[in-house]
């Protein structure tokens, strides 16, 4: 099928917009519903577009977790078909029209694929499990058993588990082999060293960007290739049976960079369009390793860092040393398998009120050096809210706990509040996952009619940081004094230097503003604690008093020539 591709209008930035702009996790299901079934949908995205468009939010591009047919035990990273969407969420027209929608907006659409493993109920699958001879007999991580037990029973290929707890082998009668699987059993692994793998997934990458898709957001990357000899993996000491092995041979291969510079090259064939890895349970030095141009991968240092001074700063040094002048970082607080910001940063020091905590937090995510990655509902401050187990929506926490490392992810994946009233302007049904209990309260047009709110300061970074290059791409140097409980660094470009306060102590702090290149003053730009920031110029030498958790952002004045 080729469609022609929707053209991008109004976008603020050009081929450099994977660097310069700001990128929105939408998570489908919980965003907004458009036909009163409980589950949002891509009418419910194409709705609100407004919201995150140049009038409202002001973001660059949207990354759709998974839209494709599953039957959800992983809720969509199980796919049963990656080149269709799923009915749940809309029709096929319904997501050109969204990436129309989008484009139109000057909105560019990321799309999320798992290419490491598919559904059990994909075809591919089907074929594969039936017998050793099919059209698809090798796609997947076939072995024989190792042996038998004292029982008779066959024994797995090697010592490999799944992270969600147990092992990573499963036993096929009809084939006599286990195959393998990293995630739930229901999601074998692909085997990415048969050739036809590689076509049939390069292929499907094709169909997306006919579609018009400006990049793709690549599930657990690094995993991909195994060891071509499947090795057990060396044990050692740790909590879950995943961190009691080295994961030498089951992830992170040698010849991994060569396989994601073919799936790059596909990308580059194009300008404008980019990649995101995620990095699966790894180092930031490997993520950095595996950046190159356009192709950015996450990593966690300031997902996994507490509210401290001494941590958010340790946390920027260790940024900028692994990803250096030459790599691209990206900067993410939240995502839909991590407790949300707003309730994780003011349980890590167990104090603060998580409203100043999530404005001064932005203030972090918006200015630090990297491409910054927001999840739907921070920008409300969201945070995870209270799910009884028997509403759970996270079979393998179901399954897996207390083996399962991870944590029931349904509480960070809860519906969108929109307005006040029964369904929050999510759905006029009943919804799939319980909305927060401050729905009514915290919610986008409540926020939008509050200049101090959650949504009015993200607003205001969105916009500042659009129009000041020094934020987008200039370098950072965290200031040389330290600065006590106060995180200071400046981004500079020539001919322009930003100043980022922000207070993390428990306490009022004074910071003394002094020069960095020869400036008169400082002019402040953006000020967390206040509704406006619309102070004058700042004298060099002044002292300013910063509150707990405000975010101050100053732009240095030139000295009149
Ligand atoms: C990634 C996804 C997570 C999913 C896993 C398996 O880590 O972010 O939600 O469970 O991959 O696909």
């Amino acid at each position: 099928m080729n469609r022609p591709i929707p053209p991008l209008v109004g976008a603020r930035f050009g081929d450099d917009w994977w660097q310069r702009g700001v990128i929105y996790q939408v998570y489908p299901r919980s965003f907004a519903d458009s036909d009163g079934d409980g589950v949002g949908d891509l009418g419910g995205i194409i709705d609100h577009l407004d919201h995150l468009g140049p009038d409202g939010l002001g973001i660059d591009a949207i990354w759709l977790s998974p839209i494709y047919p599953s039957p959800g035990l992983d809720l969509g990273y199980d796919v049963a078909d990656h080149e269709r969407v799923d009915p749940l969420l809309g029709s096929e027209e319904d997501f050109d029209r969204l990436v129309a929608e989008a484009h139109r907006r000057g909105i560019r659409v990321v799309v999320d694929l798992v290419m490491n493993h598919t559904s059990d109920a994909h075809r591919w699958f089907e074929s594969s499990r039936a017998g050793r001879d099919g059209p698809h007999a090798d796609w997947y991580l076939w072995r024989d058993p190792s042996g038998s037990g004292p029982d008779g029973r066959p024994l797995p290929p090697n010592n490999w588990g799944s992270i969600f707890g147990g092992p990573g082998w499963e036993w096929e009668p009809r084939r006599l082999q286990f195959y393998f699987h990293t995630f739930m059993a229901e999601q074998p692994e692909l085997d990415w060293r048969t050739p036809a793998v590689e076509d049939a997934q390069l292929r499907m990458v094709r169909g997306w960007l006919a579609r018009g898709v400006d990049g793709f957001r690549l599930d657990v990357f690094n995993v991909f290739l195994k060891h071509p000899d499947l090795p057990s993996n060396p044990t050692r000491a740790g909590a879950t049976a995943w961190d009691r092995q080295l994961h030498l041979y089951d992830r992170d291969q040698p010849d991994f960079p060569a396989l994601i510079g073919r799936f790059r090259a596909v990308l580059d064939e194009e300008p404008g369009r980019m990649s995101v890895g995620e990095l699966f349970d790894g180092t930031i030095e490997t993520a950095a390793g595996l950046t190159t141009d356009r192709h950015l991968v996450f990593e966690w240092s300031l997902i996994e860092a507490t509210w401290t001074a001494s941590d958010i700063r340790s946390v920027i040094g260790v940024r900028e040393s692994a990803f250096g002048a030459g790599r691209w970082p990206t900067a993410v607080l939240s995502n839909h398998d991590r407790p949300r910001h707003a309730s994780r940063l003011a349980a890590s020091i167990g104090a603060g009120d998580p409203d100043a905590i999530s404005r001064a937090a932005a203030v972090l995510l918006l200015t630090v050096r990297g491409t910054p990655f927001l999840y739907y509902g921070e920008e409300l401050g969201m945070s995870d809210v209270d799910i009884p187990s028997e509403e759970s929506v996270d079979p393998p926490f179901s399954r897996f706990s207390p083996e399962f490392h991870l944590w029931d992810r349904s509480r960070c994946r809860t519906p969108m509040p929109w307005s006040p009233g029964p369904g929050a302007g999510f759905t006029t049904g009943r919804p799939w996952l319980r909305l927060g209990p401050d729905a009514e309260t915290r919610n986008v047009d409540a926020q939008l009619a509050d200049p101090t709110s959650v949504l009015s300061t993200y607003r205001a970074l969105i916009a500042l940081r659009a129009a000041t290059p020094a934020l987008q791409v200039g370098s950072l140097h965290a200031h040389p004094d330290g600065g006590g409980e106060v995180v200071a660094y400046t981004r500079e470009i020539p001919g322009q230097v930003i100043l980022v306060l922000l207070n993390l102590g428990r306490r009022d702090a004074t910071w003394r503003l002094s020069a960095v290149a020869g400036e008169s003053g400082w002019r402040p730009l953006v000020r967390t604690a206040k509704a406006t920031a619309a102070d004058e110029a700042i004298a060099i030498g002044a002292t300013l008093i910063l509150a707990p958790d405000e975010g101050l952002i100053l732009e240095a004045v030139r000295p009149e020539a």
